[in-house]
């Protein structure tokens, strides 16, 4: 007879070294799969069943203990450090004996662990993948907002940090939307693939109960059905790696908006200040404020990556079909997963609170040249080659800089000078208003622009509300 709590004791003397017994157990990690696991008891136990292994009034009993155990758990929490059980495949075994009995003991007919964790995952994946949608799409709505109210509000914009041209406010804001969406589509592509049960495929080789394995995936709510191979089933983890990438991606995105954010509420640049809901003093200099959010957004990216490089790594090599090394996948996705769609929700907050200097930002974006290639389009206007205008413009911006005056402030006699081919009013061409017009066609950053750019997001917005993608699991 085995030890309690142990789902395999049949062939051993000996017990295990405490040492190991201790540190190869996984339910610290997998105990977040407790109810996931209770809904394949459900439905497997369903499944033996129909195949004839469970009486009507048996299943009724299982069925019973697993609602008892699931309330159980939704009343005192799941025993994440309960010393007797190996995982939680074995917690919920010996749970369901306390309510059930021997029958309990059946529920594992046809079935390994191998087939059951890689459901689990799965189905646990399923309802997580969720969070990160709506954490998605409260950012792009956040940044939305931001367009809408500042979608023809001039600031600097730049390449390689120095000051290149004019932009809106609201085209910087939808460039991280723009990003945002676009993971959002990847979270999607994850789960259509990762939408297929497992369940059925025992430890590597298939069951040899006569379960209806469609009618078993349908009743768990995977859309693509049973997997087709059980070496494959109960071995792949490629889902797993492709949504660590989703997060890594995301946080990496996150972290883009985190660093502008942050620039913006330098004193060098102070396009923006954040609220007090989301910054933080110095424990020492009493005068800081310090953009602390933005900042730890910026930060979770590097947990993401290296969590994703830790997968692929584990993954690699590994002989078909499962090996316990794939035991290790939870402890690098489940918190990955979480903290991505908490810092969704931070970066959220950080972005509604944060106010823009319009006025600041308006007189900032004439200064620093950024009209400078408006100029030399202004001499193409007028007959000069652009690289002939390129080379005039940029006489004119070393005489400008030498005079400490911008552009448009050149003297009479230095404009003449160096700009004979022009006749227009420069303070009016080349105001930062007139520039953001020019750029008035697809994907510019125009006010017009920008405006039917918001108006296109808030519509995406109401489809995605509509229409979020797949069903959720019920
Ligand atoms: N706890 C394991 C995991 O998460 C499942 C158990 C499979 N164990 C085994 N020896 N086949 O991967």
């Amino acid at each position: 007879m085995s030890e309690p709590g142990k789902m395999w004791g049949g062939r051993f003397q000996g017990s295990l070294d405490p040492d190991f017994a201790e540190w190869q157990k996984s339910l610290t990690v997998d105990w977040q799969l407790a109810f996931a696991d209770l809904e394949v008891n459900r439905h497997w136990s369903t499944a033996l069943h129909g195949a004839g292994l469970f009486t009507t009034d048996e299943l009724a009993r299982v069925h019973a203990a697993i609602d008892d155990l699931a309330n159980a758990w939704v009343e005192r929490g799941v025993p994440a450090d309960d010393p007797d059980a190996e995982d939680v495949h074995s917690l919920v075994e010996r749970e369901l004996g306390k309510r059930c009995g021997d029958l309990a003991k059946r529920i594992h007919t046809g079935r390994s662990r191998n087939d059951q964790v890689a459901t689990d995952l799965r189905l646990y994946l399923r309802e997580r993948i969720f969070g990160c949608l709506d954490g998605i799409r409260d950012l792009c709505a956040a940044l939305v907002d931001k367009a809408a109210a500042h979608h023809d509000a001039p600031i600097p914009g730049y390449t390689h940090l120095q000051r290149a041209q004019p932009i809106t406010i609201g085209h910087h804001s939808l460039a991280h939307a723009e990003a945002l969406g676009r993971d959002r589509d990847r979270f999607l592509d994850a789960f259509a693939r990762l939408d297929v049960c497992p369940l059925g495929s025992g430890a590597l080789a298939g069951t040899p109960v006569a379960v209806d394995r469609q009618a078993l995936a349908k009743g768990l709510g995977f859309h693509g059905g049973p997997s087709r191979n059980s070496l494959d089933a109960t071995s792949a983890r490629d889902h797993v790696c492709e949504l660590a990438f989703c997060c890594a991606m995301t946080l990496t995105n996150l972290s883009r908006l985190a660093e502008d954010y942050i620039f913006f509420a330098s004193r060098e640049a102070a396009f923006l200040r954040f609220g007090d809901v989301v910054s933080t003093g110095s424990s020492l200099m009493p005068q800081k404020r310090n953009p602390d959010a933005m900042e730890l957004v910026r930060a979770k990216a590097g947990q993401a990556q290296g969590h994703l490089v830790a997968l692929l790594t584990t993954v690699k090599g590994l002989p078909m079909a499962y090996n316990r090394d794939l035991q290790d996948d939870k402890q690098s996705l489940l918190p990955t997963l979480v903290q991505t769609e908490t810092t969704l929700r931070m970066a959220a907050l950080a972005v509604r609170n944060a106010e823009f200097d319009l006025a600041r930002c308006a007189a900032e974006a004439e200064r620093g040249y950024l009209n400078a290639t408006d100029l030399a389009d202004l001499l193409v206007a007028a007959g000069v080659a652009f690289r002939d205008a390129h080379e005039q413009v940029g006489a004119a911006v070393n005489r400008a800089v030498e005079l400490g005056v911008e552009l448009h402030e050149l003297p009479a006699s230095e404009r003449s000078r160096l700009l004979p081919q022009l006749t227009g009013d420069l303070r009016v061409e080349l105001a930062a208003p007139a520039v953001l017009a020019r750029r008035d066609g697809i994907g510019g950053t125009a006010p017009r622009r920008v405006r039917l750019e918001v108006e296109a997001w808030q519509k995406l917005l109401i489809e995605w509300d509509a229409d979020g993608g797949p069903e959720e699991p019920s």
